[in-house]
């Protein structure tokens, strides 16, 4: 099939959520390069979203997914999952958590976190307990809790009336958030960098503040390391920034290196209130889904993936810094590890990110003054050299 015969296919059959697409369809990849399928290669600075953390087709990865398909993809929970009880396992080990529960995505994981706070509370006699903060350009997923949880109103407006009791406060603005707490606030749910809004990070007082406030006044702390867990921003979970520990967090994108599952973990005073029959899933932490989730944490300890996250993303910023210097335009460059955002004071992030699409690299845009870009955590030094010279030259079209 050639690009065209799939672009009308897809524009006749698919349910257009996506607008024009890029017009380039992928055909295979290896690290962090992509070829499309009349062979040009791409270098791939966004990981499908910050989801291809080993990059592509990294041959463990393949190799856990082969074997395990050739056994058994599938098993209900019904009974006990080896790959299951060891990935959570691996998960409780090198996190804060007690506990694990498997689902099949990011907005899934949270929803999870989500109903864990309101039966936490439900359970210990308060049932009038069940309102949750979150922060003004959170994102938290796209399902109708998620989509109330996430603090952009472009993602809630075409589904109002939106799940009620869900309350937003601006980032990093403690005096607003002890304001916004009442009687009924069960949770305080952050994502700890804002990954969809355009790389925005809390600040480390803002968070032990919180986390002092979540004490206080007897409230559950959620964060949503969704985008920015597992060695994405240079440690393995981004709360280990800031050294606070959440009650509950929830994992996915990076978790299965590519193959959909999502975690919610939980530290046991809190993980105890799902007993039999408050939560499920058919496909949860299935055979398949977790023998990846184990290939990839095998992965990113044995390669010292997250290490390579925290180098090279001061290397990357760095680099960047020098271009900020170079080009009057770019106002900041921000993030941790490799989750970095380009803001711009020119409205030309497309144009932007549409010559380097051009140049044969992918990365993406956030609205049209911020650049970001993901790239996988196995990403090298000479890779980058190779993408900051890139940009250096669609940059130097652009003029304020
Ligand atoms: C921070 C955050 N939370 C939740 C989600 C939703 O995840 P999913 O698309 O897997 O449902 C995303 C996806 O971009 C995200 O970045």
């Amino acid at each position: 099939m050639t690009l065209q015969e799939i672009i009308e296919m897809d524009k006749k059959y698919y349910m257009n959520t996506f607008g024009d697409r890029v017009p380039v369809c992928f055909s295979h990849g290896k690290g962090v390069n992509l070829w499309d399928i009349d062979g040009n290669m791409y270098y791939d600075f966004l990981s499908g979203i910050a989801v291809c953390a080993l990059g592509h087709s990294h041959p463990k990865l393949v190799k856990a997914i082969q074997e395990q398909a050739a056994k058994f993809i599938h098993c209900s929970s019904l009974y006990y999952i080896g790959q299951q009880a060891k990935l959570a396992k691996v998960l409780v080990e090198c996190s804060c958590a007690d506990r694990v529960f498997f689902a099949n995505s990011g907005a899934e994981a949270n929803e999870g976190a989500i109903k864990l706070a309101r039966i936490y509370f439900k359970k210990k006699g308060y049932p009038d307990k069940y309102e949750i903060i979150t922060l003004e350009k959170s994102f938290h997923g796209r399902t109708l809790a998620t989509i109330a949880a996430t603090g952009q109103d472009k993602y809630q407006e075409p589904y109002s009336p939106l799940t009620p009791r869900f309350s937003k406060v601006p980032i990093n603005n403690l005096e607003a958030l002890e304001k916004a707490i009442n009687d009924s606030t069960c949770a305080i749910l952050i994502e700890p960098i804002q990954g969809e809004s355009g790389v925005n990070p809390t600040s480390a007082e803002y968070i032990s503040g919180v986390r002092k406030l979540c004490d206080e006044k007897g409230i559950l702390l959620i964060f949503d390391e969704i985008q920015c867990g597992l060695g994405r921003t240079g440690k393995l979970f981004a709360y280990e920034h800031y050294g606070v520990e959440p009650d509950i967090f929830t994992l996915a994108k990076g978790l299965g290196g590519g193959f959909p599952i999502g975690a919610l973990l939980a530290k046991e005073f809190v993980a105890k209130a799902f007993e039999k029959g408050d939560h499920g899933s058919t496909f949860g932490g299935n055979p398949l889904a977790c023998a990846a989730g184990l290939a990839v944490m095998d992965v990113l300890f044995n390669e010292g993936l997250v290490e390579n996250s925290r180098k090279m993303g001061d290397y990357f910023i760095g680099r960047l810094g020098e271009l900020a210097g170079k080009y009057g335009f770019i106002k900041e460059v921000r993030g941790k590890g490799l989750m970095i955002g380009i803001e711009l004071s020119i409205d030309k992030a497309v144009e932007i990110k549409n010559r380097c699409f051009e140049k044969k690299y992918l990365v993406g845009n956030v609205g049209t003054n911020v650049i970001r870009i993901l790239p996988p955590l196995i990403i090298t030094k000479d890779d980058i050299d190779q993408m900051v010279g890139m940009l250096d030259g669609v940059l130097a079209e652009f003029t304020e």
